[in-house]
């Protein structure tokens, strides 16, 4: 039987699986498996079941010769050294498809969140500061005819657009694919939504929205010179990756009230948050929720090991990164 290492708990059903077909080595601490244990323990292993937690670099496939698969189980894949391992021969996935609607529901979530002062409310509920109703108290924003520009335009993207209709939102976006990439109805979501330039899609958006990879070219693509372009009155939602913001420029933007606010689920150093963000009332702040439902998860987990069963069996992966 071949040796898999998986580096975190997955839900029973999915891991009985696993277990039917490999020898599974489990790690079953609460936080990220440790980088010595993760070398160690992928020594001698034909696949890697692992979380966007753990850091899938040279050392780690270097320390497992009889490699054959590094299975994410994440959409994004940023912490495997992904050029490295193909070079290798190891094929790498991940998890697409199956937290679109999950991650884009949290979107919207967090940009009703933020517009509504939802966080910001409830703190003030609950360290009894509530002096009672009044026409002009903490007021938030409609969305209604105000403009949310996507950057970035994969699938998640899109179903974010799908959703603005019900309510009343125009979608700009900045993509470097072509509209018509995202599968069936991808052009019907698009239908009224305007394909722009970076730069006036900040300019003009009431709601900026980012949806890319984080990649070298993606790295801090949220920094001063792109806050300064956006509308005072705007508000910034980070479901993609941290590092896309710079968190201390954001920080410093919204100390200075030169934007009107941020929701964000990741960050540059998680779990660790910009200590400048932490006291500021017009940013809310999640810990890396937006694909947190139990049948999402458990989705994921189970598309992930359908990847490792195919390519141990000598079949190709379902979901190869691209
Ligand atoms: C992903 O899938 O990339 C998420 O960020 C982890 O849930």
């Amino acid at each position: 039987m071949s040796a898999v290492l998986v580096t975190c708990k997955l839900p029973s059903s999915v891991l009985a699986k696993l277990r039917e077909r490999a020898d599974v080595d489990l790690y079953a601490g609460e936080a990220a498996i440790p980088a010595d244990e993760l070398r160690a323990r992928a020594s001698g292993k034909q696949a890697i079941v692992c979380l966007v937690t753990d850091a899938i670099d040279r050392s780690v496939l270097d320390a497992a010769p009889d490699l054959k698969i590094v299975a994410n189980v994440a959409v994004g894949y940023n912490n495997i050294d992904a050029a490295y391992a193909r070079s290798k021969g190891v094929v790498v996935t991940n998890t697409p498809d199956v937290l679109i609607d999950s991650v884009a529901d949290f979107t919207w979530a967090l940009i009703l969140a933020i517009t509504r002062r939802l966080s910001e409310g409830e703190r003030l509920v609950r360290r009894g500061a509530w002096k009672g109703w009044a026409l002009d108290f903490m007021l938030g924003t409609e969305l209604k005819g105000k403009q949310l520009g996507l950057v970035g335009l994969g699938r998640i993207a899109r179903a974010v657009a799908a959703r603005a209709p019900a309510f009343g939102v125009h979608v700009a976006y900045v993509s470097r694919s072509a509209p018509g990439d995202g599968g069936p109805g991808s052009k019907n979501v698009l239908a009224t939504a305007e394909s722009m330039s970076l730069d006036r899609l900040l300019n003009t958006s009431d709601v900026v929205s980012l949806h890319v990879p984080l990649t070298p070219e993606t790295r801090h693509l949220i920094d001063k010179k792109a806050i300064a372009r956006m509308k005072r009155s705007a508000y910034l939602i980070n479901t993609a990756r941290g590092p896309v913001v710079d968190e201390a420029a954001l920080a410093w933007a919204l100390q200075q009230h030169l934007l009107a606010g941020a929701a964000l689920d990741v960050y540059e150093n998680e779990p660790a948050v910009h200590p400048d963000l932490l006291g500021l009332e017009n940013v809310l702040l999640v810990p890396h929720l937006a694909s947190g439902t139990a049948e999402t998860r458990t989705a994921m987990a189970d598309l992930a090991i359908d990847n490792v069963i195919a390519v141990l069996g000598g079949r190709a992966p379902l979901t190869p990164v691209p």
